[in-house]
Formats: C-alpha cells, sequence, structure tokens
C-alpha cells in the first residue's frame, strides 16, 4: 500500500470471521499487510478483500464518517473503521483485531442484522410531527432551543452506542439510546407536535428508566455526542409530561404569530 510520505510497514490483521449458515462459531483468520500512515482499517479491509481473501465480508458506503454502515468493533472498541487509521489502533506486537458490532446477530463475518436497532428507532417517530396550526411565515426558535437540537441532530446511526450498551446487551426490548437521542431530539424541537406520544413511550418499562447510566454510549459515539444527557432530560420531562406538554402548546401559539 502505497502512501504520502513512501514509509511503509507490516502489521497483523486479525478479522472475525464467521458464517453462520456453514459455520458452528465465530473464528480469527489472520493476515499481513502493508500499511502507511495513512492507511485507515477500512483500507486495510479492502486491501484483504482485494489482494488475499476476496470472501471477506463488510458494510461500508460513504469512506467518510457520514452513512454509519462501517462501525465495527475494533480491539475490544466500537468505532468506524473508515475514520480510524490503522497505525493509532495497532499494539505492541504491530496487530489489530476487528469483530462485528456486539449484541446483534452476525449475518456473515464483519455483518450484522440490525432489525432490532431500525425497530426500537421506529417506536419514538423519529420524524418531525408539525402541528395542525402551522404559522405562515416560520416556526421560530430561540438559540437556546437550537443549541439543544444539535446534539441529537449529528447522530448519523451508526449503531455504535446501541452495539456498546449494557442494557441492551440483556434486554432487545430496551429502547436504546440511539431511539433515545432522536426522540430527545424532537421533544425539544418547538416544531414538533408528537411530544405527548413520544414521552408516554419512552416512560415505559423498556425506556429512558431503564437506562443504568453506564456512559458506554458516550465512549462509543464516534461523533462525540451524548446520548447519556439527553436520557436524563427525556426522564425529567417524563415526570413533568403535562405540564411540559401544555407549556409547548402555549409557547408554539407565541412561536405562530407573525415576525412583523
Ligand atoms: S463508510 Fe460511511 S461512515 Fe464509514
Amino acid at each position: 500500500m502505497t502512501t504520502k510520505n513512501g514509509s511503509t510497514r507490516k502489521a497483523t490483521i486479525r478479522v472475525q470471521r464467521f458464517n453462520p449458515d456453514v459455520e458452528k462459531k465465530p473464528y480469527w483468520a489472520e493476515f499481513t499487510l502493508t500499511i502507511g500512515p495513512d492507511t485507515t482499517i477500512l483500507d486495510a479491509l479492502e486491501a484483504l478483500k482485494t489482494e488475499q481473501d476476496g470472501s471477506i465480508t463488510f458494510r461500508r458506503s460513504c469512506r467518510h464518517a457520514i452513512c454509519g454502515s462501517c462501525a465495527m468493533n475494533v480491539n475490544g472498541t466500537n468505532m468506524l473503521v473508515c475514520n480510524r487509521r490503522v497505525e493509532e489502533v495497532l499494539d505492541r506486537q504491530g496487530r489489530v483485531s476487528i469483530k462485528p458490532l456486539s449484541y446483534l446477530p452476525v449475518i456473515k463475518d464483519l455483518v450484522v442484522d440490525r432489525t432490532s436497532f431500525w425497530e426500537q428507532y421506529l417506536r419514538v417517530k423519529p420524524w418531525l410531527i408539525p402541528p395542525d396550526d402551522v404559522p405562515e411565515k416560520e416556526f421560530r426558535m430561540s438559540p437556546e432551543e437550537v443549541a439543544a437540537l444539535q446534539n441529537a441532530e449529528k447522530c448519523i446511526m451508526c449503531g455504535a452506542c446501541y452495539s456498546a450498551c449494557q442494557v441492551v446487551a440483556m434486554n432487545k426490548k430496551y429502547i436504546g439510546p440511539h431511539a433515545l437521542l432522536k426522540a430527545a431530539l424532537r421533544v425539544l424541537d418547538p416544531r414538533d407536535s408528537g411530544t405527548n406520544g413520544r414521552l408516554l413511550e419512552i416512560s415505559g418499562a423498556d425506556g429512558a428508566f431503564r437506562c443504568h447510566t453506564i456512559f458506554n454510549c458516550i465512549d462509543a459515539c464516534p461523533k462525540g455526542l451524548d446520548p447519556t444527557q439527553a436520557i436524563e432530560t427525556l426522564r425529567q420531562l417524563a415526570q413533568k409530561r403535562e405540564a411540559f406538554v401544555a407549556a409547548r402548546r402555549e409557547r408554539q401559539k407565541t412561536l405562530a404569530q407573525p415576525t412583523d
């Protein structure tokens, strides 16, 4: 693999292989690859697939940390492999170990079945539900409201937080940090009118109160987001749901007033 400055080295890339259709359990396959200082983990996987074993299976699309499809577990930590360099993650023996995301069924090698992840996401109705009385001109939002939304808006739904969550490991009915973060995004959005339903949904036995506040989701998020804070916000709002929904209605009436 050539690089800008031409310096290269050998690395041992360990990939967890598993085809549940024909194999009983996962196993490690070891490959030696020449890497440069700029080689990403995804570059390394692509090189292995092209040059050494075409059957290695993994997901990727954008290569720019935007689509979220390349989330994997590298040396025990969930990350996007397209924006991490191999050199950053090599151990002292010059090895790196790549596994699929935990707590999700493996389809093949590094590809997992994300059905439960998306099912939980849909539970919170992550889309905007506008009120009946949409203002003629525009919704107005305060700078504080915009700032509150920015945390959740940057989420790319890669699954790194979901697969690092110990509650998900024990209970697949748990809504999960990804969906709770998106629920908080909508609940805090003054343009949305689905607040009551969402707060009821996240107040159930498998919702925000199930979180053990272990902070694994924060450590795992490749975008530096804070699902734990969003979950705490939802807990507080759920406890005063009726008052919050009434205040939201009043606030929307004010926001709906013409600005001039
Ligand atoms: S390939 Fe899209 S986030 Fe990595």
